[in-house]
Parts: structure tokens; C-alpha cells; sequence
């Protein structure tokens, strides 16, 4: 590690808009006498995932007693590190004072598992001073990463840009110095210190660059991410795998690579400060009337691989699972034209990991396989699934018959076709959370992650097969997850 990391600097983007002001009225850490329970008892809430603080006023200062919700929004996660003593940093974007963005903070949070996290004082407050142009400023930090200083040289970076934004530094061994690579987001330019110009998918602009070196024969992945404008609408992150001598990124090919076939997964960020790194992804999400908005994936594990005829490709897999891991609520090996149905409504988290294995046959005939996530009061449903078909492998997700929620850019259904996996053996996982599902394929191969708004909460799930040959061998097993926010949560 690095010193300057040891201090956690942070280098970050001020580009406020005008007549943005800090609204404290309902921020409860601003008031002594108010006592701030984070609240995360919504049913749309994820448990397992990071969701911002909603504070549950409770206010002691007037004559009646008052509990109102405060209203905070959360965008892209920056700067975040895992520090000496084994806590993790998360800094995320954040509106303390409405539900979409704007009068940007920088919200923190830590963890010693990335699953309980613990809400901590805003690190960054928006400066008095609102411009128009996008600078990049500097702020230390003397006590880990809680509090922070400006640096008093700020700008440090000034392009004259009022769209420059989402810098990530790394240190660039071979050459001895602090890279930056910030998206000059509306020229599609990702700059180091020559720019990384009009590749991949455009959309509308470049964000979030990202670039970390990989254990894998110094390969490096750059990632960006473009927001709107991905392949099947809405956001998403474009990955490339390459090497990069300190000046020029080079590509190892043409191709543009998408870390995700759902569309609500955005503006990944590495850690900082693990070997060779690990991210959370933040999903950008629709909507939510519990006085939140957006949350972050889980943390995810990822290595570069090559697959056939893809070549690199990003492999990604939950961090490990066992601090949110509960029972097994149930296991059928025997899933080959079979079903196993959970119901797990007793379960207060509402959150459960479900793990399905298929090996055998070389090849398929028409193999189904299916889920759904019911709510049986009012019809909804959750639905995924996969058809096998000879070698071939697609899988979808499908939240139209969730009906909390209707946006003709909210569409229902993605899916992906995968190249075929000669080993024979082919996993998916699941990761179901209230209002956001991650799935995993052919072991983390392609993940998709979805959020969706049901009316009553869903409850019962089933997992059934059909068409299967009779040499296949399919397993499956539901694990209750248990919420990261249970100290958190209000008697
Ligand atoms: C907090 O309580 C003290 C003592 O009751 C009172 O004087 C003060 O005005 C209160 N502060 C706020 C911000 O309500
Ligand atoms: C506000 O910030 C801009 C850009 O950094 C600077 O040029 C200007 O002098 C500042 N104005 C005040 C009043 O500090
Ligand atoms: C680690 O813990 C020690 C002892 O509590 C503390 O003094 C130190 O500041 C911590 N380091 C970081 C990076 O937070
Ligand atoms: C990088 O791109 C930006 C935006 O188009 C441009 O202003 C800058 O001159 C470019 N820098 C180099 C080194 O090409
Ligand atoms: C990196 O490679 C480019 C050519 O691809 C070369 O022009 C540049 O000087 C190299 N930079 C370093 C630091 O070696
Ligand atoms: C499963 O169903 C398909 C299609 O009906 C059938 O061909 C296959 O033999 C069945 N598998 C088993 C193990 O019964
Ligand atoms: C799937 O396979 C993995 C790796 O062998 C194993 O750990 C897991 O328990 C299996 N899951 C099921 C549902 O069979």
C-alpha cells in the first residue's frame, strides 16, 4: 500500500449546479437532540445490499413527538478502501435531503464484512462556492478516512470542462507515478495521460472510468461506464481488458464487453487497497416511497478469464456470503422434470440465495429450466429462467408481472445468450433481496442484475425443470440470507 492511500487523499469531482444548497432541515445528524435510527424496515428495502440511510426522526425538541422520514438519495460509489485494520471504506454520492440526485455529499459507510455496514458521518459536504465547470479537488484525511480536509491548492485539475468528472487514481508501478482516468463524460474521451477516445458503446456519455491492474500476467481492465444509451436501454459497464505502460491503455481487441446483461447495474468501482481488487457495483434504480433511493450490488469478486471464442472475459461472483448465510430452506438433487417450492414467508429478511447445478449430457433437446418468485396475495411475479438447447445456453429475467412500478424505460425482460462451456457442468446463483436480484451463470461467467417493485411482497418461490435428458444431474438449494441491517432496524 501506498502512502498516499494510507491517508486516504481523496481526488474527486466539484461540478455543483448552480443554487445548489445543503437542505439540513430533516438531516438528523444536524441536530443534537434527535436521535438517528437509520430506518430499513420498508419492504422494498434490500437487506443484503447497501441502501442509504433514511433517518426516522425522532424528534425531542417540540412538544409533540414527531417521527417523520427524511428523504436521501444515493448515486455512484468513489473512492472506497479497505483499510490496514481490515474495514471497509464505502463512499458513495449522496443527496441527504431528497430522493434524486443532486447537492452532492459524499456519504460513507464501513464494514468489516461488506454486508453489515454500519452509517457514518458525511465525509464530504459540497462547497459554498457553486460552479458551472468541473474541477478536480483533493481532500485528505488524518483520522482513516472519517473526516476530511480540502487541500488548500484546489483545483488541482481544471480543464474548463463543465462535463469532466469520476477521476480514479492508481499508482502505475513500471513507471513510478499516480495515473488519473476521468471521463471527459460528452466527449466520449477517458483521459490518462493520453486519452482512451470513441471506443466500445458510446451512448450518451462516458462515466465512471476505472482502471485496475490484474494479476493475470499484468493484464490491466479498464472499465467505463455509459449512462443512458446501453445496448437494450438504460446504463451500463463496458469493460476492456489490456495493457497499459503508464501513458497509453492498449486493448487486447475490438470487442465491446458488458459486465452485466441487466440493466440496472452501473458505475462500478474497485476497492482500493485489495489484492489485485474487488468492486461493488451500484445499481441505478427506478423508484422507491420509503425515503430512499438506489442501491449498491453486492460486493463482488472478479478475476479475468479466457472463455472460447470470446477470449478475456470478466468472471464475477458474490464476495463471500457467509456473514449474511442463514438455513437451508430447501435441497432437491433430484431436479432433473421435477420442481422444489419454498415458501418463505416466515422469513423476515425476505432475502435468499438460490444455487442451482446442472452436468451431465453434451447436449440438450429442449431443456427448460425455471423460477419464480410469487407474491400469492396479489398475483405477482419475479420469473427467470433458461432454455437448453443443444450447446446452446439462454437465459432471461422478467419482472413485467411485478406491479408496482410502470415506466416505458422501465422494460421487463433481458436476456443473454452464453457460448458453450465445454467442462459440461453449469451453475446459476442467485441472489434475491426484496427489490434487486443478481444472477450469476455458468460460474460468474455473465451476471444480470434487476431491480423490480412489487405491490406485496414476494414470498413463495419455485424451481422446476422440464425436458431434460436423463443422464443431466440438477440440484438446487435455498439458503435464507439473513440482513446485514438487523442492529440497525427499529424495535
Ligand atoms: C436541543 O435541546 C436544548 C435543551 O432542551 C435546546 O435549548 C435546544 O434549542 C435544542 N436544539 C435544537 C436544535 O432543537
Ligand atoms: C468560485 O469558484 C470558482 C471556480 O473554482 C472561482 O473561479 C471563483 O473565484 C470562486 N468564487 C468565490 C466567490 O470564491
Ligand atoms: C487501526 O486501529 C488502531 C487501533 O484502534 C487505530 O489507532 C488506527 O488509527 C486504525 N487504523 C486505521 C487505518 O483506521
Ligand atoms: C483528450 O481529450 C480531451 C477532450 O476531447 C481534449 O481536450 C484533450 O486535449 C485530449 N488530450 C490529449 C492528450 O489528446
Ligand atoms: C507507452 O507506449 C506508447 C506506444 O504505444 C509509447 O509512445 C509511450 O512512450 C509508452 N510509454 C511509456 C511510459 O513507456
Ligand atoms: C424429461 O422430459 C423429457 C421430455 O418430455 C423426456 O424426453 C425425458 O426423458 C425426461 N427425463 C426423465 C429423466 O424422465
Ligand atoms: C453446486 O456445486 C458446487 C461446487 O461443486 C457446490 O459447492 C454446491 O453445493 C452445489 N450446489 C448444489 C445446489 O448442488
Amino acid at each position: 500500500m501506498n502512502t498516499l492511500l494510507k491517508k486516504a487523499v481523496l481526488l474527486f469531482s466539484v461540478s455543483m449546479l448552480v443554487g445548489a444548497q445543503t437542505d439540513i432541515m430533516f438531516d438528523a445528524r444536524q441536530n443534537p437532540n434527535a436521535t438517528a435510527v437509520a430506518d430499513y424496515t420498508g419492504p422494498l428495502r434490500p437487506q443484503i445490499h447497501f441502501t442509504p440511510p433514511t433517518e426516522a426522526f425522532h424528534s425531542l425538541s417540540c412538544d409533540t413527538a414527531m417521527l417523520t422520514h427524511d428523504q436521501d438519495f444515493m448515486n455512484d460509489p468513489n473512492g472506497c478502501f479497505l483499510d490496514a485494520n481490515g474495514t471497509w471504506h464505502l463512499y458513495y454520492q449522496y443527496n441527504p435531503s431528497d430522493v434524486v440526485a443532486g447537492n452532492q455529499h459524499w456519504g460513507h459507510a464501513t464494514s468489516k464484512d461488506l454486508y453489515h455496514w454500519e452509517n457514518q458521518a458525511i465525509a464530504i459536504y459540497p462547497p459554498d462556492n457553486t460552479s458551472q465547470v468541473s474541477v478536480q479537488e483533493l481532500a485528505y484525511s488524518h483520522d482513516g478516512g472519517y473526516t476530511f480536509t480540502r487541500y488548500e491548492g484546489n483545483p488541482v485539475l481544471d480543464v474548463g470542462s463543465a462535463q469532466f468528472r469520476d477521476p480514479k487514481v492508481i499508482w502505475h508501478e513500471g513507471t513510478s507515478r499516480w495515473v488519473a482516468v476521468i471521463a471527459y463524460a460528452q466527449q466520449f474521451v477517458v483521459g490518462m495521460f493520453t486519452n482512451f477516445s470513441h471506443y466500445g458503446l458510446l451512448g450518451l456519455q462516458y462515466e465512471c472510468p476505472n482502471l485496475r491492474r490484474r494479476s493475470h500476467g499484468g493484464m490491466y481492465l479498464l472499465t467505463i461506464s455509459i449512462n443512458p444509451g446501453a445496448p437494450l436501454g438504460g446504463s451500463t459497464t463496458q469493460y476492456f481488458p489490456g495493457t497499459f505502460n503508464g501513458t497509453h491503455f492498449v486493448p487486447v481487441d475490438g470487442a465491446a464487453r458488458i459486465a452485466d446483461f441487466g440493466k440496472d447495474n452501473y458505475a462500478g468501482q474497485f476497492f482500493y487497497g485489495t489484492p489485485e481488487g474487488e468492486l461493488p457495483y451500484t445499481a441505478a434504480v427506478p423508484t422507491a416511497q420509503e425515503g430512499w433511493r438506489s442501491a449498491m450490488t453486492v460486493p463482488r469478486q472478479h478475476y479475468l478469464t479466457k472463455i472460447p471464442r470470446v477470449g478475456w472475459d470478466l468472471v464475477q461472483l458474490p464476495y463471500n456470503l457467509t456473514p449474511v448465510l442463514g438455513e437451508e430452506l430447501g435441497f432437491n438433487n433430484a431436479l432433473v422434470n421435477a420442481s422444489l417450492t419454498v415458501d418463505f414467508a416466515d422469513l423476515a429478511s425476505n432475502a435468499v440465495y438460490l444455487e442451482v447445478n446442472v452436468s451431465g449430457p453434451s447436449a440438450f433437446v429442449n431443456g427448460k429450466l425455471s423460477f419464480a418468485f410469487r407474491a400469492p396475495s396479489s398475483g405477482e411475479a419475479l420469473l427467470g429462467g433458461c432454455t437448453f438447447i443443444g450447446q446452446e445456453i439462454t437465459c432471461y429475467l422478467d419482472r413485467g408481472k411485478t406491479l408496482g412500478f410502470d415506466d416505458p424505460f422501465f422494460t421487463d425482460k433481458v436476456s443473454v445468450g452464453q457460448v458453450p462451456n465445454p467442462s459440461g457442468e453449469w451453475s446459476m446463483a442467485a441472489i434475491f433481496d426484496r427489490s434487486i436480484i443478481e444472477v450469476f451463470l455458468d460460474g460468474g461467467i455473465y451476471s444480470g442484475t434487476a431491480t423490480f417493485f412489487p405491490q406485496e411482497p414476494l414470498t413463495l418461490l419455485e424451481v422446476s425443470t422440464t425436458g431434460m435428458p436423463e443422464d443431466a444431474l440438477i440440484s438446487a438449494r435455498v439458503t435464507a440470507l439473513k440482513s446485514g441491517w438487523e442492529a440497525s432496524v427499529e424495535e
